[in-house]
């Protein structure tokens, strides 16, 4: 069967139809899923109703897959695989959470702008997010092009941003809705980190934003004025020329590359109707600010 490479956005989101990802890939297949993973930097792969063992083994062509932590929430019962997020509004009963569980706060933090893992030290390259049970309305994902935003950017505003590094912390996105539940031991264990404000990718040779909810501010600048520049930066790459939505049916994966896209979730029925989605996260090899450090090392 021959993959076909169907753009739904130019240069930013496609549908790969034409492979069977519980079958093993031909090197062929493989070659051609990553080239256009490249090109596009998000993938969407209708009708995979994946195991949680083959959404890994899939994940796990792309790099290390992340063991999930229960940062969030304080109960170790967990509901799925250790390598899954559990994306969904259900509990380890089988029913929907009730109205007062802390899980839905940190579902609804999903709504804001972000890519995955920028608060680790050592962030994600990519995502593949499975949907099971969806909403008939609502429950929608959005994703933001974060390489055509940059290049969009006036030169000026490319100089005047090059260098930056920005401090990510998942416990400065979470107080922003309001959250101060992190425990001690969960603050220790995420403790703010430095990210590039440009992500370079030696792979693509194409630079992006790289910004996210978790972005507090701008490493050595007054915080006020770093917060109006990521405020700013964000405004301009999530505008409509730079975003698409996917509204989700049982069995779309979709892939994306964290290193270049941002994504949010929007509303639904959160109390009555089911969501059942389950993501795997592959992490990156080294900090962004050390790949760039590495990078211009080897350039000198
Ligand atoms: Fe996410």
């Amino acid at each position: 069967m021959a993959i076909e490479i169907t753009p739904k956005r130019p240069s930013f989101f496609a549908e790969v139809s034409g492979v069977d990802l519980r079958q093993p890939l031909a090197a062929k297949q493989w070659q051609e899923i990553q080239t256009a993973f490249h090109e596009y930097a998000i993938l969407f792969f209708r009708a995979q109703p994946l195991t949680d063992e083959e959404h890994i083994a899939f994940s796990a062509r792309f790099g290390p897959v992340f063991t999930a932590t229960n940062y969030h929430w304080k109960t170790e019962a967990r509901r799925v695989h250790a390598k899954m997020a559990d994306i969904s509004n259900i509990g380890t009963d089988g029913a929907i959470l009730p109205a007062d569980d802390e899980r839905r706060f940190h579902s609804r933090a999903n709504e804001l702008w972000h890519t995955d893992n920028t608060f680790k030290f050592v962030p994600a390259r990519c995502s593949l997010l499975l949907a099971r049970e969806v909403p008939e309305q609502g429950g929608d994902t959005e994703f933001a092009d974060m390489r055509a935003a940059y290049d969009a950017l006036t030169e000026e505003k490319k100089i005047e941003i090059e260098d930056l590094v920005v401090e990510h912390s998942i416990v400065y996105s979470r107080t922003l809705l309001g959250f101060n539940g992190y425990t001690d031991g969960a603050k220790q264990e995420l403790p703010p980190v430095p990210q590039v404000l440009v992500r370079h990718n030696g792979q693509t040779n194409r630079k992006a934003l790289y910004l996210a909810s978790h972005g507090s501010h701008i490493v050595g600048w007054p915080k006020e004025r770093g917060r109006t520049l990521l405020d700013e930066l964000t405004t301009h790459a999530t505008q409509s020329a730079f975003t698409y939505r996917h509204k989700w049916h049982p069995g779309d994966l979709i892939l994306w590359d964290n290193r270049c896209t941002m994504h949010r979730a929007t509303p639904y029925d959160e109390f009555n109707t089911r969501r059942d989605l389950q993501r795997t996260t592959v992490s990156d090899e080294i900090n962004s600010v050390e790949r760039r450090e590495l990078e211009r090392a080897s350039h000198v």
